[in-house]
């Protein structure tokens, strides 16, 4: 049976109640869910500060869906979300029903999908670029995001990351939905590679064996391409032709390597203090 849309009056703009997963809007989520586009026009957006960090950065909203559970005092109040955004309340089952395995949110969007970015918009900016070789963890991915976003670097390149979009919802949450704040653009190597020599950046790849201690960073005044590899690999043969410094963050005996978004975090850190 589909269920009826009823309006309800909260204090505020109308909600409709969705009671059944065949409700049209139970469907679209389904779909926005199902996709494995690499180039979707929606996508969805879970909780509130992401929503919201979101929508400071521009991205337009399709429509906001809250849980039955997560309405008990009323439609959550977003920032910067405006009266015309569709409000919904999602029965539980039907959230549940419609989320399965996935990771379920109590507050979630579906938001119009921006352009990608591409490695041109990264052309005549300022900050270092962050290029993740082979980084496949999207926690480590969107840690790393959101501190080159701190840190002022340009954007962060994702070389062989098994992402098909930024728009992943894993890597919208990991980032703090920073994401939207600096550019991320998956490219190939042989892209990296022409990009990186159009734009005569340096190349600085971090490895843990490297004999240059890290803080020699600071000595160099071009802006950088910092290069941190993989979980398991390291830096690749194609990033690695291209280096002009390899450093080393110094550890004690006792630990192989640091986790990779520490790594880059600590190496941006240094360049963009230097003086
Ligand atoms: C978990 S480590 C990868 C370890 C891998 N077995 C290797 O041989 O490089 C992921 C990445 O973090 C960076 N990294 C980790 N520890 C580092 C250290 N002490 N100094 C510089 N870079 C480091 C490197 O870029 C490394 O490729």
């Amino acid at each position: 049976m589909v269920a009826t849309t009823s309006a309800q009056r909260t204090a505020g703009p109308t909600v409709r109640r969705v009671e059944s997963a065949r409700h049209p809007a139970a469907r679209r989520i389904a779909d926005v869910l199902r996709s494995r586009s690499d180039t979707p026009r929606v996508f969805v957006i879970d909780d509130r500060e992401n929503i919201e960090q979101a929508v400071a950065c521009g991205i337009e909203l399709d429509s906001v869906y809250a849980t039955g559970s997560a309405v008990a005092e009323g439609f959550p109040t977003l920032a910067g979300v405006g009266p015309g955004t569709p409000l919904h309340v999602l029965d539980d089952a039907v959230a549940s029903s419609l989320f399965g395995r996935q990771k379920q949110s109590r507050v979630f969007a579906l938001a119009h999908a921006p352009r990608p970015p591409r490695l041109g918009d990264l052309t005549g900016t300022t900050g270092d670029v962050v290029v993740l070789d082979g980084v496949r963890l999207v926690g480590n991915i969107g840690a790393i995001t959101r501190t080159a976003c701190a840190l002022g670097a340009a954007g962060v390149v994702l070389l062989d990351s098994d992402l098909r979009t930024i728009l992943d919802r894993r890597l919208i949450r990991a980032s703090r939905g920073l994401v939207f704040a600096t550019p991320v653009v998956i490219a190939d190597r042989d892209a990296c590679v022409d990009f990186v020599r159009r734009e005569r950046l340096s190349v600085a790849a971090l490895s843990a064996d490297a004999a240059e201690p890290l803080h020699r960073i600071r000595g160099v005044a071009d802006r950088l391409a910092i290069v941190v590899g993989g979980e398991r690999g390291g830096v690749s043969p194609a990033l690695d032709s291209l280096t002009a410094h390899r450093y080393a963050i110094p550890m004690t005996q006792k630990v192989e390597s640091l986790n990779v978004s520490v790594a880059a975090g600590i190496a941006l850190y240094e360049h963009a203090t230097r003086r």
